[in-house]
């Protein structure tokens, strides 16, 4: 396998890896290990050429950091890409050769599942580093993030309400879901068990079928969703949702969701605050999984009751970004990456301390 290193500016380390054996193409980087090793998600996707790969990586990687340190998980910031079709390119050889890639880290940067990787993909992972975690329970490991991510965005949802309104019931209150997967779902049951009104969407039938007979609700159309008249539109399922075409047409009072980079740019996070539209910063919203994962990499290992206390955190860390953005008349996603920013300096304080003592 021929690992180089790649230059990126900001970042403390990017290499790529091509292992022509097994046909792996990868990218690994570690945005920021001031606070532990980074942690991030395993992505195979079909992009069509490499350097799109890299491009996803490094955007990642970085919010990752943000994620960890706004959720003071003890961890960093890094991701790790398989340029290939999930479909077709997956093999024991191909993830055995991303195992040893990862493993060329040395504990610096930990893999998880991420989009396109599953829990199987892991395992064979994991024959060759140790520095995997996602899997299964009964494997000592702390297990599927999603539940963990759904409780703390409906934990968020809650927070957020009580920001537009005083008061964080979500009885008779509406909320447009998009995307009905692990934790779209998830949060949907949350929701209708507190008597909320759910509108939802997901590209695959079944799953709204399937939803509508456990929880209830209403249907629309998956292009319709974002343009749902509702108090929360909550996005929960692909990345850039909030974009110059469909900030127009949102009747919502609040985006709280759990997709990653659900504004195309940061300066949608400025219109939907000019818009009067809450944005609850998704890297604070959806920190549940990694809460969960850092539980299960912490002193004494995993343990459910701990983890689901520390994911209870997910409130207060989006009322300080709340409160900030009032009081500065900032956007509330640049007052979320403030609060990431100070944690990161106080963790680099400490550190610079010891080195001039040293
Ligand atoms: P998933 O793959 O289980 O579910 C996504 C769902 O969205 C699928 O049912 C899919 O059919 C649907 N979908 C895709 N495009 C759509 C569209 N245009 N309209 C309506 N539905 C659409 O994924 P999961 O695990 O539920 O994650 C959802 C989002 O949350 C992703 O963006 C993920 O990156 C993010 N996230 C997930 C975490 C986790 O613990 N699983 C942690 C943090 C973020």
């Amino acid at each position: 396998m021929d690992i180089t290193q790649v230059p990126a500016a900001g970042f403390e380390d990017v290499r790529r890896a091509v292992d022509p054996g097994s046909g792996l193409v990868a990218y690994i980087a570690v945005h920021d290990t001031t606070l532990g090793p980074a942690l991030g998600g395993l992505r195979m996707w079909p992009y069509p050429d490499p350097g799109q790969g890299l491009s996803d990586v490094l955007r990642l990687a970085e919010g990752m950091t943000y994620k960890n340190a706004v959720a003071r998980t003890g961890l960093g910031g890094g991701k790790a890409v398989i340029v290939g079709d999930p479909a077709r390119d997956k093999s024991t050889a191909l993830f055995h050769a991303m195992g040893r890639f990862v493993d060329a880290f040395a504990g610096r940067y930990i893999t998880a599942e991420d989009v396109g990787t599953c829990v199987e993909d892991m395992r064979l992972l994991g024959a060759a580093t140790p520095h995997v975690t996602g899997l299964p329970l009964e494997e000592g490991s702390s297990g599927d993030p999603s539940p963990h991510t759904a409780l703390g965005v409906y934990l968020g949802i809650r927070a957020t309400l009580a920001e537009l309104t005083g008061s964080d019931s979500v009885r008779g209150r509406r909320v447009a879901i998009q995307g009905l997967g692990a934790v779209g779902a998830g949060v949907g049951r949350l929701l209708a068990a507190q008597g909320a009104t759910l509108v939802v969407a997901d590209l695959e039938p079944d799953r709204v079928e399937r939803f509508l007979r456990e929880a209830g609700g209403r249907a629309v159309a998956p292009e319709e969703v974002l343009a749902a008249d509702c108090d929360v539109l909550s996005p929960c399922a692909l990345g850039g949702v909030i974009r110059d075409e469909t900030l127009p047409r949102l009747r919502c009072r609040a985006v709280a969701g759990a997709a990653n980079n659900q504004l195309a740019e940061a300066r949608h996070g400025v219109e939907l605050a000019r818009r009067g539209i809450l944005y609850a910063p998704d890297f604070v919203i959806n920190a549940g999984g990694v809460i969960n994962i850092a539980v299960g990499l912490g002193p004494g290992g995993y343990d459910p009751e701990r983890a689901r206390r520390r994911v209870e955190s997910v409130p207060e860390a989006l009322r300080e970004v709340y409160s900030e953005a009032r009081s500065r008349g900032i956007s509330t996603h640049e007052s979320a990456l403030r609060l990431a920013r100070r944690n990161l300096e106080a963790g680099r304080r400490p550190a610079a301390a010891r080195e001039r003592r040293a």
